[in-house]
């Protein structure tokens, strides 16, 4: 059964992060030195994230993502994704990931029923990826993508962060690697979420100017008019290749987003730069029921009125969204904590 919330967005799609660790300090995500971590006994075992999401999935979720952190470094994650397999409810089971431990996971992850993946990665250069991520990573990912592939997924998807001045000279690169690998790409507008505390207008490259690029580069590019939920816009390219663009700073996609995050200690958020969560750990290690959990899910889909995004757009003076002491606060504000 769908609900819709007071702008008339239905509940479709779960993004549930399964640890709040990273293997990557990217700069648009996790620029500071240290971060304090949620606290293991809170951490939602696999048993208690099935529940939450057959609780989700009566809800009228049909969509299931994990996410983290990273979540390949969260322990034997492919049992996770085997249980979650299983359910008849989901009709899209994928895991967003920033590739580095795809490698060793792809073939187990494809046996054990995930759907599909999206690699994060926004430079073909190794010395620029040491800069932008403080790991010196980049062959790994490379590699894991090439394992997704002999693994046997398909719709694979590459989410590229653009930031001027950092890698905006590499739009045609990226989208020639993602043709070799049969992988669509996306272009990422830099977002002023939580951890991004360095964030400014002056690094966000704004998909009007992504798109002049690509035209002086390979001539008339066409929009795909989808009018789906999905973040992206697709585009075409003269030769038949499809890329995205996420514009989720510079044209909010708020209207359309039938979004939900949960994070690994079962806070339940609705919008990416929402203050407030709903504790269902709480509910859920109190007993609560999935039919329980679902009727409470909707109730507060219900009254959803969140625009982050469009919020954001119509400040004047616009920074990052939280000072570091508010994110020492409020950790779960962190894109880290709750899976963009
Ligand atoms: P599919 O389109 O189903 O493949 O999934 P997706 O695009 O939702 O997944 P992905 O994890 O690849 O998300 C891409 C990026 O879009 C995220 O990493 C964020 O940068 C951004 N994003 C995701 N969700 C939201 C959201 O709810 N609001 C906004 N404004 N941006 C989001
Ligand atoms: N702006 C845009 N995307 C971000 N992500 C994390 N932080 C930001 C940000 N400030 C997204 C990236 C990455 C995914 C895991 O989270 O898309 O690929
Ligand atoms: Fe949805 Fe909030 Fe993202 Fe807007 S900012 S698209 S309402 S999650």
């Amino acid at each position: 059964m769908t609900v819709t919330d007071r702008h008339g967005r239905e509940l479709r799609n779960l993004r549930l992060s399964v640890t709040d660790r990273c293997n990557l300090r990217c700069s648009y995500c996790m620029p500071e030195e240290e971060y304090g971590w949620l606290p293991k006994r809170d951490i939602l075992d696999f048993e208690e994230l099935s529940t939450l999401v057959d609780a989700f999935l009566l809800a009228g979720v049909d969509k299931v993502r994990l996410t983290g952190g990273e979540p390949l470094v969260r322990r034997d994650v492919e049992v996770l994704v085997g249980l979650l397999a299983q359910k008849r409810g989901i009709t899209d089971l994928a895991l967003t990931t920033n590739g580095i431990l795809l490698g060793e996971h792809a073939a187990a992850l494809k046996r054990a029923g995930l759907g599909r993946v999206t690699v994060s990665l926004d430079t073909l250069r190794p010395e620029r990826f040491l800069k932008l991520t403080r790991r010196d990573s980049h062959a790994d990912v490379l590699a894991g993508l090439e394992a997704a592939r002999a693994a046997g997924f398909t719709h694979t998807k590459i989410d590229s962060v653009i930031l001027r001045g950092t890698n905006d000279d590499e739009l045609a690169a990226l989208i020639e690697h993602g043709k070799q690998l049969d992988a669509e790409v996306r272009f990422i507008e830099y977002m002023d979420v939580g951890g991004a505390t360095n964030w400014s207008m002056d690094e966000v490259l704004p998909k009007r100017e992504m798109l002049e690029r690509l035209r002086a580069e390979y001539g008339p590019i066409l929009p795909l008019h989808e009018h789906g939920s999905a973040p992206a816009e697709r585009f075409l390219l003269p030769d038949g290749t499809v890329f995205g663009i996420i514009a989720s700073t510079t044209e909010p996609f708020c209207a359309r987003c039938d979004r939900s995050r949960v994070t690994a200690d079962g806070t339940w958020f609705q919008c990416l730069y929402a203050r407030i969560g709903v504790d269902l750990r709480a509910k859920l290690r109190a007993g609560a029921t999935r039919e329980e959990l679902a009727a409470l899910i909707q109730r507060v889909w219900t009254g959803r009125t969140d625009r982050g995004a469009e919020v954001r757009l119509a400040e004047h003076e616009r920074g990052a969204l939280a000072p570091r002491d508010e994110l020492v606060q409020n950790v779960h504000l962190e894109m880290h904590k709750r899976g963009g």
